[in-house]
């Protein structure tokens, strides 16, 4: 492996140990319900070209690293969305309108989840309004044209895209489907995390008999990472360390963590990883999260494009793996974390461990996926 020498430089930027740690399924479950999580799994595995995405190996990294094993979930192969994204907003869309006659989906995106809400109100004969910031790329925008939403930019960033849908989505009686929750909308945010927790019962099924020590788990408002602490509460009969990676420049669950309390940040510069540059964590995945959470850890840009050359030129596994931006900073946290003998022992990674991550998009951005590989 070429870069072998080269990851071993590899460095986190913040890490965090959650003093209030207190994993406990039951209270989980009673957030996100086993049934709310089996639901989502019956229907989604009866959509149309449903297949598990592959849990592949990263048989060369973990020679490296010394691990045991390393499971990279690669989430480029969902149905032909290109991200995990397609299980949550397709499904929250397809929930939803049971029993409404709003005929207008809107959502508030940085480009997979409005991608799914598209693909999911086109499957049900729904208009799709979509509100993207100046920050999401125009490659992004035309793949939700395509699946039939009208997309509109705001000026701004994402907050100001989102501000701007609720205000016409109310004038117009339009259906907000958001991965976002607050005070009073807290439904389809939780749908959305019971489509995501698919990966968790596919995942559970393909390590068969083996454990996962570790599992790292990325977060923009922590969806994601809530959904699969569910989905672990539901399926694993254990529990692996969690641990939450962000971009350095958006780590609102880290100062959360920290606080006890949800943190608001400000963002000063926005990261490549730009579904995961959000700057305030969501109430219902706030609320799974804040006790489950073992470990948070934040990681600069700076590896984002070594990442993504590294898995596709196999540097990682004998497999070429298609990872965007935001299936980066699994990979890279653990390097980073592996490379810090103190933190080897604090988290107890080691040659025995079994460390899932997540590869949570393919080139979902195509100019930009061209762009990381050159660089
Ligand atoms: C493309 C993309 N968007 C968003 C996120 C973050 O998800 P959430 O906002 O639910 O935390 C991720 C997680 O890695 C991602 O890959």
């Amino acid at each position: 492996m070429s870069s072998n020498s080269e990851v071993s430089q590899w460095r986190y930027e913040k890490f965090l140990i959650n003093k209030n740690s207190n994993f406990d399924k039951n209270k989980i479950l009673k957030i996100l319900t086993s049934k709310d999580i089996d639901e989502a799994y019956k229907i989604i595995s009866n959509w149309d070209g449903y297949s598990s995405t592959p849990l592949i190996l990263l048989n060369k990294l973990n020679k490296k690293l010394k691990i045991n094993k390393i499971y990279y979930k690669d989430e480029s192969k969902r149905f032909h969305l290109k991200s995990f994204k397609a299980l949550g907003g397709a499904y929250a869309v397809e929930k939803i309108i049971q029993g409404n006659n709003k005929k207008t989906i809107s959502t508030a995106t940085a480009g997979n989840h409005g991608r799914s809400v598209a693909w999911g109100s086109q499957k049900n004969g729904l208009e799709c309004k979509i509100f993207i910031s100046e920050f999401v790329s125009e490659s992004r925008a035309k793949v939700m044209r395509s699946f039939g939403a009208e997309v509109i930019r705001v000026k701004g960033n994402y907050e100001d895209s989102l501000n701007e849908c609720i205000k016409l989505s109310n004038k117009n009686d339009w259906q907000i489907v958001q991965d976002v929750a607050w005070e009073d909308y807290r439904l389809v945010p939780k749908l959305t995390m019971a489509g995501y927790s698919v990966m968790m019962k596919e995942i559970s099924k393909q390590i068969k008999d083996e454990k996962i020590s570790h599992v790292i788990l990325q977060a923009g408002v922590g969806g994601m990472a809530a959904a699969m602490v569910a989905g672990i509460s539901r399926y694993l009969n254990y529990i692996p360390q969690i641990i939450v990676v962000e971009p350095n420049s958006a780590a609102c669950v880290l100062e959360s963590i920290k606080t006890g309390k949800i943190e608001k940040i400000t963002i000063e510069e926005e990261s490549i990883m730009g579904g995961m540059s959000c700057g305030e964590v969501s109430l219902v995945p706030w609320e799974i999260l804040k006790e489950s959470i073992h470990f948070c850890v934040t990681i600069s840009d700076d590896y984002v494009s070594k990442t993504v050359k590294n898995l596709a030129n196999k540097a990682f596994s004998d497999e070429k793996i298609v990872g965007g931006e935001c299936s980066t900073p699994g990979i890279s946290s653990l390097i980073a974390l592996s490379n810090d003998l103190e933190i080897r022992k604090q988290i107890d990674l080691n040659e025995n461990s079994n460390v899932l991550v997540f590869g949570c998009e393919g080139d979902a951005d195509e100019e930009l996926y061209q762009r990381l590989l050159k660089e």
